[in-house]
């Protein structure tokens, strides 16, 4: 028989305090997808950081082609042919897509590099990726899905025989989706090793031929995907099992009167925006990505600047320019991009989640640490958010658990008017559950929620009405009672 491709040994890995992997052993085969399962904090990248020679340090061993490998830098797993397409895209966006397929690796005439042939070989390779930007395009003008191809493009630069993904299409169109997925089943077709990570289930059902799953560092098992359903994987994955989430189970509640009213907004990317959410409503925000909502919601929020249109806060007129005048009129937002927008990485848990209502912990210009830590406890055990510890930095939690930390926040500040765009996106099956059900306390409470989404099945189960967009204006304004997935792709296509 052949040697797998990849073989994990015992491998455990310990942060302090944590032990992210505990002695997990199971092998990867030549030209499998294989995918790579577990809740938020489950160990998922810690495996893929140690593959790709981002932790040197860590117990047990990592073969490929039976040969022992301990990779000291992702630099050198890349020229051993093990490559990684992050969600993080590591791209310079001022240099060229060829400067940055070929980063490190410039082909050389003379001593100097040879942009003609550069580009000659990336563009090669982009054109049978069916990617129809030029090698000379500024990586800036591009889309993220397009940036996604690069990071496969610069793989196959390479000649990698391992390919990584770590959620590759959380920032993905439907059409990029299915562009990548046509991509990742031609890799497969010649013969190179693909591991997947995602927390949609679905796609895990497309394109994967195995699936390991892991628990709280450890290993559960690998099943075949043809030998197991949607719910068995589940189960495996939080260890009990979790009923259809993205449902209401709580009454609606929807009252009269009005939290927030927009009246004809526009911007650059919008125009003619006019909506109110009441109180106690779920206001879904349907569209296709790029169709403006995560501009109009940064506007009402004061991060972006308007053209023109008025805001009504509790049927007063409001100004707000700055983000800090939205929180003080009670207004939070949970952005799409929590990295760069949600926290603070080098602070803890407590100190991040106390960072937007700080004035509720200080007092005689003391800040109560006492109280900040009750608060984050409270919030931690809310959400379950793992490790729990106040103490702990938030730029060493998984990725998942970093996203509750900013919902924290938010929630910290007792706001009343709560955005959130894109709220599960990379949260596990579990997690997005609990994520549902506090909205619901919250609009029972009688807050108003704003939800932007792309996943239409959460805009569906828990929105009270849904307003679609397409192309910067609302398509329509849609009842509970007239939901489905038809419609709304009908309005947010445009026809
Ligand atoms: N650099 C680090 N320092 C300390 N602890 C860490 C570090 N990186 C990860 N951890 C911890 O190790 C555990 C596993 O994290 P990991 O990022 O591998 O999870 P994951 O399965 O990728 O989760 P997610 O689906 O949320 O991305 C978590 O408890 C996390 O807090
Ligand atoms: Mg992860």
């Amino acid at each position: 028989m052949a040697s797998p491709a990849i073989s994990f040994q015992n491998v455990s890995k310990v942060f302090p305090g944590v032990r992210a992997l505990d002695d997990v052993s199971f092998t990867i085969e030549h030209g499998e997808v294989h995918a790579l399962l577990g809740e938020n904090g489950a160990g998922k990248s810690t495996l893929l950081n140690i593959l790709h020679g981002v932790y040197a340090q860590y117990e047990g061993s990592v073969l490929i082609e039976d040969i022992r490998v301990s990779f000291a830098s992702p630099s050198q797993a890349i020229q051993a042919g093990v490559a990684k397409v992050h969600q993080e895209i590591n791209l310079v966006p001022e240099l060229t897509v060829a400067q940055n397929i070929a980063m490190g690796h410039e082909p050389r005439k003379h001593g100097l590099i040879d942009y003609p042939k550069m580009h000659q070989d990336t563009g090669a390779i982009l054109t049978k990726m069916g990617c129809h930007f030029s090698p000379s395009a500024q990586v800036k003008t591009l889309s993220t899905g397009e940036m996604q191809m690069i990071g496969i493009a610069k793989a196959l630069y390479h000649n990698a025989s391992i390919i990584s993904f770590d959620e590759p299409t959380t920032a993905l169109t439907n059409k990029e989706t299915e562009h990548l997925f046509q991509i990742i089943r031609e890799l497969k077709q010649k013969g190179i090793t693909i591991i997947y990570v995602s927390h949609k289930l679905d796609e895990i059902f497309l394109i994967a031929d195995r699936a390991t799953i892991l628990r709280d560092g450890r290993l559960i098992g690998t099943y075949r995907i043809a030998d197991i359903n949607k719910e068995q994987l589940i189960r495996s994955m939080v260890g009990r099992d979790v009923s259809s989430y993205a449902v209401r189970l709580a009454p609606a509640c929807v009252q009269e009167e009005e939290l927030l009213r927009v009246e004809n907004l526009r911007a650059s990317v919008f125009d003619d925006i006019s909506f109110s959410l009441h109180k106690g409503e779920i206001l879904g925000f349907a569209g296709l990505v790029g169709s403006g909502r995560t501009d109009i919601m940064r506007a009402i929020f004061g991060a972006d600047p308007i053209h023109s249109g008025k805001l009504y806060l509790h049927g007063k007129i409001a100004h707000i320019r700055r983000p800090e005048q939205a929180l003080a009129h009670g207004i939070g937002l949970l952005p799409e991009n929590r990295k760069s927008q949600g926290f603070v990485r080098l602070m803890n848990n407590a100190d991040n989640m106390g960072l937007a209502s700080l004035k509720r912990f200080t007092k005689w210009l003391l800040i109560n640490h006492r109280k900040k830590r009750e608060n984050c406890l409270h919030y931690m055990d809310e959400m379950g958010l793992t490790p729990r510890n106040p103490d702990y930095l938030v730029s060493d939690l998984s990725g998942g658990n970093q996203q509750k930390v900013v919902l924290a926040k938010w929630l910290s500040t007792g706001a009343d008017i709560l955005i959130f765009d894109e709220p599960t996106k990379g949260i596990d099956v579990g997690a997005k559950a609990e994520i549902y059900r506090l909205m619901e306390s919250l609009v029972a409470q009688g807050k108003g929620i704003i939800m932007v989404s792309s996943e239409l099945p959460e805009i569906i189960g828990m929105s009270d009405r849904v307003i679609v967009m397409h192309e910067g204006r609302i398509a329509a304004v849609l009842p509970r009672a007239e939901l489905n997935e038809e419609i709304i792709l009908k309005y947010a296509m445009g026809e």
